[in-house]
């Protein structure tokens, strides 16, 4: 068994090798993506899409953005950027509330989907990927070969059917399906971690669910193993706000979720959902004042070693609780969206030291440096709201597999 992996592993190697040799590479930087309700920041029109560059210490249009709202932004490993909201274009692009961005050519791509395949009203609120797959030729002007999961309120006809608030792309068939119905009046989030080899079919979602008797549930499991997939409603969590299933494989079996309530009573604002044993525990502490809105964590960050969670919302920042603040003038704003560096985040490199954190809410985009210790704005303007930050310390395909690489011999190692 151990063997085989090795063998695998080397073989990934290999492949990683000869894909970062002939796939072009993009800039070594550190983007924090915001997705909001905006038209022009800083005197240029951005259009509720955009980046701001932490090496260069400027925003950047994505070409002339979104004709709507954009309520979710993701970025999958390689860099590329998936975004949803109530658009029904991006650029010339007629895409409907789901748009992607190839990280190569930095241009909005076809996926597939056109807003005629919409029905009008349509909003996509959570987007997750799951790229196993190594790029291939078609990637660097197109999609990458990654599953793509899609949630919110909408209808969308796809290969023949009527998808309801959930589709996904599956690359195996490379094509867009309709997931088994399931009674879902909003959702806020999904989660599907790439790294994850024991639950490896499951993805996670946040939202409102109900079953046959009209019961609500806040947290639900799609496992893909089987077509059509499988869900599971899960007790013990609702008003679920953000799912953090974290993408560090040194990390232990919990998934993080921030909700208004959970059945286990130790846990308030946020708690752990072990995706073993289905059971919940409040490792993550409590936050007793306010409602968190989003989650991340990092282990490895902290001198114990046990890690750091990061809670932002209109949660109490008195650093008297569970949760200490972050350095001195941290933002006193309600945060709607907000995501950290990652734990391979090298400064000299990306310019993102792993504990900082970039947030986001209404007329206001921070940064908390962690290498300067301290809090700076980075917009001083007001007329916008940023509904989600993505923070993805460098885009460049070569370092990204590189860090793939580094995470599977970290695999091999910790399986000796
Ligand atoms: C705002 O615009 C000024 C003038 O063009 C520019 O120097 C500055 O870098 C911009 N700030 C951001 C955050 O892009
Ligand atoms: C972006 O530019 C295209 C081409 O000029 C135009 O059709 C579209 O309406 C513009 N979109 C926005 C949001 O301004
Ligand atoms: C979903 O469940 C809610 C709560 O029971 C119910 O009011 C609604 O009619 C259900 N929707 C569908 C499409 O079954």
């Amino acid at each position: 068994m151990y063997k085989t992996l090795l063998s695998a592993a080397c073989v990934l190697f290999f492949a990683c090798m000869v894909t970062a040799i002939t796939l072009p590479a993009t800039p070594l930087t550190t983007r924090i993506y915001l997705g909001g309700s905006f038209n022009t920041l800083n005197g240029t029109k951005y259009n509720n899409i955009a980046y701001y560059d932490l090496k260069e210490s400027a925003l950047k249009a994505m070409e002339n953005g979104t004709d709507g709202e954009v309520k979710v932004v993701n970025v999958d490993v390689y860099g590329n950027v998936y975004i949803g909201g109530a658009f029904t274009q991006v650029g010339t692009k007629k895409t409907g509330p789901v748009a992607i961005w190839n990280i190569y050519t930095a241009a909005w791509i076809d996926t597939g989907l056109s807003s005629s395949d919409f029905v009008a009203g349509s909003v996509v609120t959570a987007i997750d990927t799951d790229c196993t797959s190594l790029p291939d030729s078609m990637s660097i002007s197109g999609l990458f070969p990654c599953d793509i999961f899609v949630g919110g309120n909408f209808k969308a006809s796809v290969s023949g059917s009527t998808a309801t608030n959930f589709l996904y792309y599956h690359n195996k068939n490379k094509k867009w399906e309709t997931q088994t119905a399931v009674n879902a009046t909003s959702v806020t989030v999904v989660a599907k971690n790439e790294y994850q080899l024991i639950t490896y079919n499951k993805v996670y979602y946040g939202g409102k669910f109900y079953d046959a008797n009209g019961k609500e549930f806040g947290l639900a499991i799609y496992d893909t193993t089987n077509s059509p997939g499988v869900w599971t409603l899960v007790d013990g969590a609702t008003g679920v706000t953000d799912i953090y299933y974290n993408p560090n494989i040194f990390s232990t079996d919990n998934i993080f979720v921030a909700a208004t309530s959970f059945a286990k009573t130790e846990c308030k604002g946020v708690c752990n959902y072990n995706h073993k044993s289905a059971a919940w525990s409040a490792d993550a502490g409590s936050v007793t004042t306010g409602a968190v809105n989003k989650i991340r964590y990092i282990k490895g960050l902290s001198a114990s070693n046990v890690g750091s969670i990061f809670a932002g919302g209109n949660v109490k920042r008195d650093g008297t609780g569970d949760y200490a603040v972050i350095g001195t003038n941290y933002p006193k704003e309600t945060v709607l969206g907000m995501d950290i560096c990652g734990l391979f985040s090298q400064y000299t490199i990306t310019g993102c030291k792993s504990g900082s954190v970039a947030v986001g809410g209404q007329n206001f985009l921070k940064f908390y440096d962690a290498n300067a210790n301290s809090w700076k704005s980075l917009l001083s303007e007001t007329g916008f709201v940023v509904n989600s930050i993505y923070v993805k310390t460098s885009s460049a395909v070569t370092s990204t597999v590189s860090f793939a690489l580094m995470a599977v011999v970290a695999i091999v190692c910790f399986f000796f």
